[in-house]
């Protein structure tokens, strides 16, 4: 018997009796719990996962690694590839995974991830638990630039040709999803949700990577729904429903040196509900010189919104910055703001404020129906240093 056929009369036996191993398309099951996985929420299960895994990666089948339903305490865990199957390699979480509560337990800043992996498929229908309520009092990010950072839940570090969906995360200790220097991503029918109160824990983080797509899912958090930074080319957001947290942003960009330049994104079809910001675009002062461009933010709804469209490119959170510092030196061009309705809980909803070293340029703003919510006065736009112009509906009226 051939390899296969073995793996496939001792792993998949019903699958082979239903004959797909003719069509020689049989997944391998890596179910955890057949590794040794506890499954009481109580034991550590990382060794288990990991011993998963491990073969599933170095199979050259369909392999699928089965977290069932129950409750996982998983330690961090860091599965790497690159796995050498011609095949995706599937980890299908159907039960819930839990952090450990414990921060000495923790050596970096992530508890979960993936890195290196070419074809990962992440599914299931299961939740990722960071449990960080109790981390987050230790958490001094918000008023320290030089902060200790908390483990992210999940990381997704040089993916290529990769798919996450059907995934939940709840709770966690820093920012629930990080997708960095990958390539062909595509994050889809998430759920991610933490008290609005709850210190940095953004939805989903996208660095260095090019061709993101996050689509249909629902992410309320403590911090930005999405956020973009340095390196990011080709991100596509879609049908999001955003809120509480601080809206989608680009950035924060230009707080470090040679940050690479955030090309192409278009943002549609999203609903902000009781966020802080809507549509954001976040730069530091005294920053690198960067260029952020080609940016499109169409058919979008604001629902109780503080800010719906800001650019703000003095942004200097925890009130590190001298008053008088040298203007940002991201070049911000070519953004477009298309069909964004709704209400605003600020009297400014549509306020521009870009550098005087490089002001926007090709800012436009198209059919925008912002209105005031508060108790008198109507919605006002303001803008520094901004070139662009504006068409169609325009309420509150442009200032450019
Ligand atoms: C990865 O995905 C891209 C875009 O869908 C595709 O063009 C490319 O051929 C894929 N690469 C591999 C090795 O499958
Ligand atoms: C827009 O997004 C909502 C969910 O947020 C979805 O129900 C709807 O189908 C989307 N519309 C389009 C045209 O994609
Ligand atoms: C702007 O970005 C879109 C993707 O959102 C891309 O299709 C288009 O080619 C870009 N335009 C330019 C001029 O680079
Ligand atoms: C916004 O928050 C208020 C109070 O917290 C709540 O009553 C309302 O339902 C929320 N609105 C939306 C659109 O989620």
């Amino acid at each position: 018997m051939t390899p296969r056929a073995i793996s496939c009369l001792w792993v998949v036996l019903p699958i082979c009796i239903h004959g797909i191993l003719l069509a020689d398309a049989g997944n391998q099951i890596f179910n955890v719990k057949k590794f040794g996985a506890k499954a009481d929420g109580e034991t550590d299960d990382r060794k288990a996962v990991l011993d998963a895994w491990n073969a599933a990666c170095a199979s050259n089948g369909r392999p699928r690694v089965v977290i069932p339903p129950g409750t996982f305490l998983i330690g961090q865990t860091k599965f790497e590839g690159p796995c050498p199957g011609a095949y995706p390699i599937v980890v299908e979480v159907k039960g819930k995974v839990i952090a450990p509560t414990d921060l000495s337990q923790f050596s970096s800043d992530d508890w979960i991830s993936f890195s290196k992996v070419h074809g990962l498929v992440l599914t299931g229908g299961g939740v990722f638990d960071g449990r960080g309520s109790s981390a987050w009092p230790s958490n001094d990010c918000l008023t320290s630039a030089n902060c200790k950072l908390l483990p992210t839940s999940l990381k997704f570090n040089f993916l290529t040709n990769s798919t996450i969906r059907r995934i939940s995360s709840v709770d966690s200790k820093f920012f629930h999803m990080i997708i960095f220097g990958s390539e062909n991503v595509k994050a889809h029918d998430l759920r991610i949700s933490a008290p609005s109160d709850s210190p940095n824990t953004d939805g989903i983080h996208i660095g260095d990577s090019t061709g993101i797509a996050v689509s249909r899912s629902v992410i309320g958090t403590g911090d930005d729904c999405i956020s973009i930074g340095p390196g990011s080319n080709l991100i596509t957001i879609s049908n999001i429903i955003c809120g509480p947290g601080h809206g989608i942003s680009v950035g924060s960009l230009g707080k470090y040196r040679d940050e690479k330049d955030v090309t192409d994104l278009r943002v549609r079809n999203c609903t902000f509900r009781n966020t802080t910001n809507g549509l954001r675009i976040k730069t530091w002062p005294a920053s690198g010189v960067l260029h952020a461009k080609n940016f499109t933010f169409e058919d979008i709804i604001m629902k109780n919104v503080h800010n719906p469209i800001i650019i703000d490119q003095k942004y200097c959170p925890y009130d590190s910055c001298p008053t008088e510092e040298a203007p940002s030196k991201v070049k911000i061009s070519n953004v477009n703001f298309r069909n964004v309705k709704g209400t605003s809980t600020s009297q400014v909803a549509v306020n521009l404020i870009c550098s005087k070293a490089f002001p926007c340029e090709g800012v436009t703003l198209s059919d925008i129906d912002l209105k005031y919510n508060g108790e008198e006065g109507k919605a006002t736009s303001s803008c520094f240093n901004v070139n662009g112009f504006s068409s169609g509906t325009q309420v509150p009226p442009p200032c450019v």
